[in-house]
């Protein structure tokens, strides 16, 4: 299975014995975790992008409680419409691979043969995802350059995370599908009432993008009230715990509960085949 073409000469690069190579000799050690670093340009401003240690430690902690699950269950339900038995999926900006492990493993219980890749800029956020899952194949990779083929996947995972329109339609099938989850307006907001005097709503846009058909979108709302090292790992897990002064993070710190909304949207972006490109002119 070959799953990552070469950033250097975009041949097909195959995996030997802990190594990537291409047929041009470009090669690529696997590391120790399992994931390949294919990151073409170690330009400054993309070494320093990407999340850390204890941001992908929090997320895993809390996503492995299942808070989130119902926007898992919606994003699996759009894994069902997938007619095909054979299906390549790739996870762009996949983080530590907690939904690409559980989508592989639904969509293999149900019968299908998958071919997976995990795709971040974050070398903790891949290495994370290679050792939870070692079906999933990982790799330290921009979103703006992508090592793989073009034309090869079915749907494209983008969940929270980078997108770059122009390589997601390189990629792509015609007829596939790029499945974008976003935060809605009042997602977190009970958290940002906890920290913020003037807590303000996410400013949400759902765009249409040249090559692509917004086929579907679905909104999904729930109330989560934690407790305990689950508030402290949500706070940790969003970037306002960055961006917020140690006095105010404090409030969060000694709270004992916390009541807040979640809110997110499944949109469901279809390429256009070339026929119905020629037919909407
Ligand atoms: C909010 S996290 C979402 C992670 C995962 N999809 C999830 O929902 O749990 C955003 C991810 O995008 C990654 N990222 C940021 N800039 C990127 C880029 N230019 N190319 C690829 N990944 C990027 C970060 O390292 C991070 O893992
Ligand atoms: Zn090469």
């Amino acid at each position: 299975m070959e799953h990552f073409i070469c950033p250097v000469c975009g041949e097909n690069l195959i995996l030997g014995d802990k190594v990537y190579e291409c047929i041009n000799h470009h090669t690529y050690n696997l590391a120790k975790s399992g994931y390949v670093n294919l990151l073409r340009s170690q330009r400054s401003s993309e070494k320093r992008h990407g999340d850390d240690k204890m941001m992908i430690r929090a997320r895993s902690a809390f996503l492995e409680k299942g808070h989130y699950a119902p926007l898992l269950e919606g994003i699996v339900a759009e894994c069902d419409r997938l007619q095909v038995k054979m299906l390549h999926l790739t996870d762009i900006g996949c983080g530590e691979g907690w939904y690409t492990d559980k989508i592989f493993t639904h969509l293999r219980e149900n019968g299908h043969i998958v071919q997976i890749e995990g795709i971040d800029i974050s070398k903790d956020a891949v290495s994370a995802a290679a050792k939870r899952n070692p079906y999933i194949a990982a790799a330290v990779a921009s979103v703006a350059c992508l090592p793989i083929k073009s034309e090869s996947c079915d749907m494209l995972l983008n969940l929270f995370a980078p997108f770059d329109v122009g390589e997601f339609a390189r990629i792509l099938k015609s007829g596939g599908i790029w499945l974008k989850a976003i935060p809605l307006e009042r997602h977190l907001y009970g958290l940002k009432a906890a920290i913020y005097d003037n807590p303000y709503e996410n400013k949400v846009a759902v765009e249409q993008y040249e090559g692509f058909e917004l086929v579907r979108r679905t909104d999904i709302r729930d109330k989560l009230t934690l407790r305990g090292e689950d508030i402290s790992n949500l706070f940790r897990m969003t970037p306002y715990f960055y961006k917020t002064s140690a006095a105010d993070q404090q409030k969060l710190e000694n709270a004992e509960v916390l009541e807040t909304e979640i809110e997110f949207a499944i949109l469901i972006y279809q390429k256009k085949s070339f026929h119905h490109r020629e037919t909407t002119k």
